[in-house]
């Protein structure tokens, strides 16, 4: 998709609808990219290089900027694309209508088992239609407003809103056999659901939303693939949040999601997760990012970081590793400013399933400046 350089405004029933499309695992409030570029008056190219659900990219079209998200996993890359997508209510309910109207089921389920406690018969049919025809380099933006909504909806407490399972936590999925015991001992049963109608009581911000142009792109590539000739510019300003030491297999917890995007549940998809073996491999990869983001972004850039650490990851104060990595890197990345934050990553609370992971800690908001 290439760069416009339009503004795109949108409402704020589009905007909650975008915002709040999909729960997911460490995302952070949209309101700390927004603050940060609704101070911006000149238009800037905005880069986040672990883009998750797009809360930045999605930050960068409501304040009219350009920006480039990356990230590893298949569904971030879905959900990132979902939010920069112009499209309307009426353009994805008939899109979801012509999928399910003129595609049959080629390929039969393997773990029918699983599947059948999962989703009632008529929508388990739906939903592999859907999949038969998901093409993540192949689709339009209504394909991909689409998908984002049929992520957002798959599954999550039955009574709690348009889920398509039996009762799940709705931000990840436990592993099977967590869930099988589970609705055993709930005596539960998946509800008989029509699948257009959770489309379209998910999408109701949308109604009558004109297509408006954004300029934004994602890309599925580790941190280590990104240069600035994507973008014909180097980068003015980076947000984001690097996985934290510790909160290495929590990705794990997308395996239904990835299921519906045809992609192979285990993680990390292409072995390119941030290395989380040992501190000190830690250490290092952060160092690589810092010279990787020097190569790639303006002098004066400035980039702003959401950054913790897990309590049972024995990793050092914030603020210390994140120096010693930035002493690795001897780059000119320099601390312009950090603050303690004082709400944790977003992590929506299930409380009949063991969350797999505990809050993070210690997290700060930094600012550094790249001189030369
Ligand atoms: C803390 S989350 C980012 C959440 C994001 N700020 C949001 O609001 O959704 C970190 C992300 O880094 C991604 N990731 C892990 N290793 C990566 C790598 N080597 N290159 C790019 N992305 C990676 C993970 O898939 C995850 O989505």
């Amino acid at each position: 998709m290439p760069f416009s350089c339009c503004l795109s405004p949108l409402s704020g029933k589009v905007r909650n609808l975008l915002d709040s499309l999909c729960p997911y695992f460490t995302r952070f409030p949209l309101s700390f990219p927004l603050d940060i570029l609704k101070k911006e008056t000149r238009s800037r190219l905005v880069l986040d290089p672990f883009c998750g659900c797009g809360t930045t990219l999605l930050a960068a079209r409501l304040t009219g900027h350009r920006s480039l998200g990356t990230d590893i996993h298949p569904v971030a890359v879905a959900l990132s694309r979902a939010k920069l997508a112009r499209t309307t209510l009426e353009e994805v309910l008939q899109r979801a209508k012509d999928i399910l109207s003129r595609e049959s089921i080629l390929e039969p389920e393997e773990n029918s088992e699983f599947f059948e406690c999962c989703f009632h018969p008529e929508v388990l049919k739906d939903l592999q239609l859907f999949r038969q025809r998901y093409h993540r380099e192949k689709m339009d933006d209504t394909e991909e407003l689409l998908y984002g909504i049929l992520l957002g909806i798959l599954h999550g407490p039955v009574h709690k809103g348009p889920y398509l399972s039996n009762s799940m936590p709705a931000s990840f999925s436990p592993s099977q056999e967590v869930l099988f015991a589970r609705w055993r001992s709930d005596h539960s049963s998946p509800p008989a659901r029509n699948i257009l109608q959770c489309i379209a009581q998910k999408a109701y911000g949308l109604k009558g939303c004109p297509a408006r142009p954004s300029f934004g792109q994602v890309e599925q590539i580790s941190f280590d693939q990104i240069d600035s000739s994507r973008t014909h510019s180097p980068f003015d300003l980076i947000i984001t949040s690097p996985p934290y030491f510790g909160l290495s297999n929590l990705c794990c917890g997308q395996w239904l999601r990835s299921w519906l995007l045809r992609e192979n549940s285990t993680f990390p998809p292409s072995g390119r997760e941030m290395n989380h073996t040992s501190l000190q491999d830690y250490t290092n990869t952060l160092a690589e990012l810092w010279q990787r983001l020097t190569l790639c972004c303006r002098e004066g850039a400035s980039l702003w970081l959401r950054f913790g650490k897990v309590p049972e990851s024995g990793a050092p104060p914030t603020l210390e590793l994140l120096d010693e990595s930035l002493t690795r890197a001897e780059t000119q990345w320099i601390m312009r400013q950090a603050q303690p934050v004082d709400t944790p990553l977003l992590r929506p609370s299930c409380p009949s399933f063991e969350s797999p992971s505990s809050p993070p800690e210690d997290e700060w908001i930094i600012h550094l400046r790249l001189q030369n």
